[in-house]
């Protein structure tokens, strides 16, 4: 790694105070979480967070992203405190939201909030009194997914720059596509929408993406899939359907099979978020083309880098320090 770089990774997430949507953050920025995660993944970096407490608040269901937030604390020698559903809190005796993260804010150091609401972690950031990371609210936006998912197509493809990315599936409720998008366009892409009619990705991206980004928009996958560096394929979210009837009808819309498969370039990686439901059969798993459970792993050594950053610019006295050999 360069001296700029290291200044870029020393410095990565200082000016945030909060991580909510893609669309607040920087290139560098980006670059320097991604660096930062690499030092750690490499063993170059021990963030060293012991003394603090990180408050998992899931009110929607979740396995990797949970579950890698609190490994990422675990590492680190922090604590958690979780969360899940609203059932055993007092949310189910009428306490408000707000009430909820404020209290959450008091009992911990940072806040890691997942909500089937749009705008969510963006409100408790405004209440909390320590930093709030987005884990998904709703159809709108999943930053850290976006995060893990550069990682991913970086580690897989030697670079970012001027990579040709199919997009597949749900891009209408899919969160994590909407910051995958947004968090690829600085870097030249050509990306390949795919999806059903009815499941487009919403205008107002695929606005920002003008100028920015190469777009092509499919209904058929045959057409792109030869010529791709990336396939992020994604699940149609049933949750957000109005009308189940609906959902039937465009549920298995996409099936990528090793025949799909056959004409792709030998270096193209099928990304997944995960959890997959029919849309990649099990017999990719074994192709050279699968790298969806290798993404999900690097979820923890992103999410290291983001839990670090965060903690560590907004601590005031807290042992927090890092260094190149080892944990402290
Ligand atoms: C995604 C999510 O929750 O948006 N899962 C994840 O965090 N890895 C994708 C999905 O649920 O389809």
């Amino acid at each position: 790694m360069n001296q700029t770089s290291q200044k870029i990774s020393a410095s990565a997430l200082r000016s945030l105070d909060h991580l909510i949507s893609m669309h607040d953050l920087h290139t560098d920025t980006v670059r320097g979480i991604l660096d930062r995660a690499e030092e750690i993944d490499r063993g170059e970096l021990s963030p060293n967070l012991r003394g603090t407490v990180a408050a998992l608040l899931f009110f929607e269901p979740s396995t990797r992203t949970h579950f890698s937030f609190e490994t990422a604390m675990k590492r680190m020698g922090g604590e958690t405190i979780s969360m899940s559903g609203t059932g055993t809190s007092s949310v189910t005796k009428g306490e408000s939201f707000a009430d909820t993260i404020r209290t959450f804010g008091l009992y911990s150091d940072i806040i890691v909030i997942r909500s089937p609401v749009e705008g969510a972690a963006r409100f408790a950031s405004e209440i909390a009194r320590v930093p709030v990371v987005n884990a998904g609210d709703g159809a709108n936006q999943h930053p850290t997914q976006a995060l893990l998912d550069l990682y991913s197509i970086r580690a897989c493809q030697g670079r970012l720059d001027e990579l040709s990315v199919a997009v597949v599936g749900d891009l209408k409720f899919g969160r994590t596509v909407h910051s995958l998008v947004q968090a690829l366009s600085p870097f030249n892409p050509k990306l390949h929408l795919v999806s059903p009619p009815h499941l487009r990705l919403p205008d107002y991206l695929l606005d920002r993406l003008r100028g920015r980004a190469g777009v092509t928009e499919h209904t058929d996958l045959a057409e792109v899939i030869d010529e791709v560096d990336v396939l992020y394929v994604t699940r149609i979210q049933r949750e957000r359907f109005a009308d189940p009837e609906e959902y039937e009808q465009v549920k298995n819309c996409y099936i990528v099979d090793c025949e799909m498969l056959r004409g792709a370039k030998p270096t193209m990686r099928v990304l997944h978020p995960m959890p997959r439901v029919n849309e990649i059969a099990p017999e990719v798993d074994g192709s050279q083309h699968a790298y969806y459970f290798e993404q999900a792993k690097h979820g923890i050594a992103i999410r290291q880098a983001i839990l670090s950053e965060l903690i560590r610019g907004n601590a005031n006295g807290i042992e927090n320090e890092t260094n190149r050999e080892g944990a402290i």
